[in-house]
């Protein structure tokens, strides 16, 4: 057999075997796990990540060009920066509004107004960079930075805006862009749980001057670990390049021709002398790259997005509409009138004042074989590693407090079908019926 038939053997193999393997499962009541998220995927990411296998490029090349260009296509954007999280998206997106070259960037002490309910590595990257997070409220329902507390939140050294779009639900952009724009600050979107959503028709992400995506496999599209920072900044972008790329001044991308794609690869650099450009560092940078092998599973999960992101909607909407009833006990989410969310979760917040506790709620519902999340890090400061962070808060962050006590989610992402949806409402109803 030649090497071309071999391949298409070995393809069809992969093929038979993940119908066989991965295909999809019966559902059993109270016995199948329903996952709060997962990934969702077909041979099509098998094939593709085998294909890059036997090309054995390894590191970031064609897959990962057709990936930037295809997600920049879906977000409309003109600069995708793939990374090997969105923790490392955010490292990046912070680190690149830090570099010396930035005219106008963020320096030591200066300020970041940013969420006290968040994932904890939206903050970690401001401390990371020597910054001050300004610790501000959310709004209970949205689970997003409350605009209200914009202004009390400035001061002379207020430089930025950093903050999720928490569970895929779209923050107040109009207030929020205004703020920023009348106080000239930098804007960053963490958009690690919100690809596909929208605020007035126009994609998160594009309203500041960075945002940042996670592909770990509870997110929209996978890589198995990955994520990405995008812009419509040229200069950004090549920052960006630069950090993720262990600080390099070189920016030739994946075609690598011999003298550079400038053409003047070996040059006189100040300092240096005749040197490489290759290994001329103009940023103190990270290696947080991909390899090609995720990048070919992205590939195959961007052909998917679309029907993901309706998916999520869909589901959602099914536990939105079968939970109104009991309103009363849980607060059910709630978005912004131009938000249009693509998603993430269904979370729920257990008043303070309800007869059960959300422990036992969630106990329950695990032991019905539903999973179950807190809203991540609760209120950051009371995480034991950023207890004694330097911040400054910004009034008494009683609706974090609360979100820390009261909220959790479940799953919408696209592997649950109606049946496995209809358990989730069922099981609820039940534990709700105890109590009204
Ligand atoms: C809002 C938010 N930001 C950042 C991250 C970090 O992404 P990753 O797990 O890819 O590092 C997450 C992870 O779920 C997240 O939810």
């Amino acid at each position: 057999m030649d090497s071309k038939e071999l391949r298409e053997q070995i393809f069809h193999l992969v093929a038979e075997y993940t119908s066989q393997v991965h295909g999809p499962t019966p559902f059993v009541p109270g016995t199948t796990r329903i996952q709060y998220a997962g990934r969702v995927f077909d041979e099509r990411e098998l094939l593709n990540m085998v294909d890059a296998v036997l090309e054995f490029w390894i590191t970031a090349g064609r897959y990962a060009e057709q990936f930037e260009a295809q997600l920049g296509e879906f977000l409309g954007v003109r600069h995708i920066i793939p990374v090997n999280s969105g923790s490392s998206a955010n490292l990046v997106a912070i680190s690149t509004l830090c570099s010396p070259r930035l005219k106008n960037g963020l320096r030591p002490g200066d300020e970041v107004i940013t969420p006290a309910a968040a994932f904890p590595t939206t903050i970690a990257p401001i401390l990371q960079n020597q910054l001050v997070p300004v610790l501000v409220d959310s709004t209970v329902g949205e689970y997003n930075l409350d605009p209200d507390q914009l202004e009390p939140a400035l001061s002379d050294r207020t430089r930025a805006l950093f903050f999720a779009h928490t569970l895929g639900n779209p923050a107040e952009m109009d207030r929020i862009t205004a703020f920023a724009r009348k106080h000239d600050l930098w804007m960053v979107e963490d958009c690690c749980d919100a690809l596909g959503s929208r605020y007035d028709g126009q994609m998160v992400g594009t309203f500041g001057q960075l945002a940042t995506l996670s592909f770990y496999p509870a997110h929209h599209i996978t890589m198995g670990e990955g994520g990405a920072v995008y812009t419509n900044s040229a200069r950004l972008a090549r920052l960006a390049r630069s950090i993720r790329d262990w600080g390099r001044d070189c920016f030739c991308g994946y075609d690598n021709p011999p003298d550079g794609k400038c053409g003047r690869r070996f040059r006189h650099v100040p300092g240096l002398g005749d040197y490489d450009h290759r290994y001329v560092f103009s940023e103190i940078g990270y290696n947080l790259k991909i390899t090609d092998v995720q990048a070919a599973m992205g590939v195959a999960q961007l052909e998917k997005l679309a029907h993901f992101v309706a998916a999520r909607k869909r589901n959602f909407q099914i536990l939105y509409q079968g939970l109104q009833s009991f309103a009363t006990l849980i607060a059910l989410p709630r978005w912004w009138d131009k938000a249009d969310p693509s998603w993430f979760a269904f979370p729920m917040t257990v008043a303070d004042t309800a007869p059960f506790a959300r422990a036992d709620l969630m106990a329950y519902l695990e032991s019905q074989r539903i999973e179950t999340r807190v809203l991540f890090a609760g209120n950051i400061l009371n995480q034991p590693g950023y207890r004694d962070i330097p911040c400054r808060v910004v009034g008494d962050l009683e609706n974090t407090d609360r979100i820390a006590r009261g909220t959790f989610f479940v799953g919408v992402y696209p592997g649950l079908d109606r049946p496995r949806l209809d358990y989730i409402l069922d099981a609820l109803a039940l534990f709700f019926h105890r109590y009204v």
